[in-house]
């Protein structure tokens, strides 16, 4: 069976670097992640197993006597660094610098006394990292209406930068918002492409097969996003979560199955339903 696989598949680059950091550090005394590395149980379990336990907030990063605390790629704010040094732990940055550029762009525009605005999810760990590096309070926005409603703070300039997920269009459509109420407003489009690249690519793999499979968790947002794009595509999509689930209901007259996967899917998985499509479909 011949395969069309997508380039852009799986871990994006940020999750795939944090992921290997925290595999790296294996064996290096106590180690933890501040918060799941990535979305994605198998990892996180597997990584247990070799001895990499999670921490899920603040209260249990304080219980910790020693060792080392890995970040990942979504970030943590500037007092969570600042926490782990009190204590005397080590920290192992696999912040991703997409979102460490963010950091730095909040923190230094924020010292020249602008309020900082992110648009994004405000209950989005990304998110929060990201407001506390600024060093005054910063506004969350997420929906259209809060951007009407919003008020800047008396005499003061704004700086707008959003979380690395958020959609395209509508992060403009609200900095559009901002420009007609409030005069000086400095923009960074802080958008990763990561995720609009993967689905252009997807939807062009799923318009030129005979049989389309996204592999990816039921729950994962971007994972079902990736299914309806190639559905429209192609009508023989499949979505499993793993090798199990690929039942052999194939159309008849394949010769050309594209794959993708979503952000939170392990290379291994990707791997394993490749090679069995190869040989088996
Ligand atoms: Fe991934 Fe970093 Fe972009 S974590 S989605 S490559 S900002």
């Amino acid at each position: 069976m011949e395969i069309l696989a997508a380039k852009n598949m799986g871990f994006c680059f940020g999750v795939k670097r944090a992921v290997e950091t925290a595999y790296e550090q294996i064996g290096n005394g106590d180690i933890y992640t501040y918060g799941a590395i990535v979305n994605n149980e198998e990892v996180v379990e597997e990584l247990r197993g070799q001895g990499v336990r999670v921490i899920e907030n603040r209260e249990e990063l304080q219980k910790v006597k020693k060792g080392t605390i890995i970040i990942r790629a979504h970030g943590v704010a500037r007092d969570v660094y600042a926490q782990i040094e009190k204590q005397g732990l080590s920290i192992v940055d696999a912040t991703c610098p997409f979102v460490k550029r963010i950091h730095g762009i909040v923190e230094e525009e924020s010292k020249k006394g602008r309020q900082i605005v992110v648009i994004g999810n405000p209950g989005h760990p990304e998110v929060e990292g990201t407001v506390g590096w600024s060093i005054t309070p910063a506004v969350v926005i997420d929906t259209v209406e809060e951007a009407e409603n919003f008020v800047p703070e008396e005499g003061k300039e704004v700086c707008i930068v959003s979380q690395t997920t958020f959609n395209y269009n509508k992060f403009h459509y609200i900095v559009e918002i901002f420009k007609k109420k409030v005069y000086n407003v400095t923009v960074a489009n802080t958008i990763c492409n990561a995720t609009e690249e993967r689905q252009k690519e997807a939807k062009e793999i799923a318009a030129s097969v005979d049989a389309m499979i996204v592999i990816g968790g039921r729950h994962s947002s971007n994972t079902r996003k990736l299914y309806e794009i190639c559905s429209k595509e192609c009508p023989h999509t499949y979505f499993i979560q793993t090798l199990d689930d690929l039942h052999l209901e194939r159309p008849k007259a394949v010769s050309l199955v594209g794959i993708t996967a979503g952000a939170s899917t392990p290379n291994k998985i990707i791997e394993e339903v490749q090679n069995y499509v190869r040989i088996n479909f």
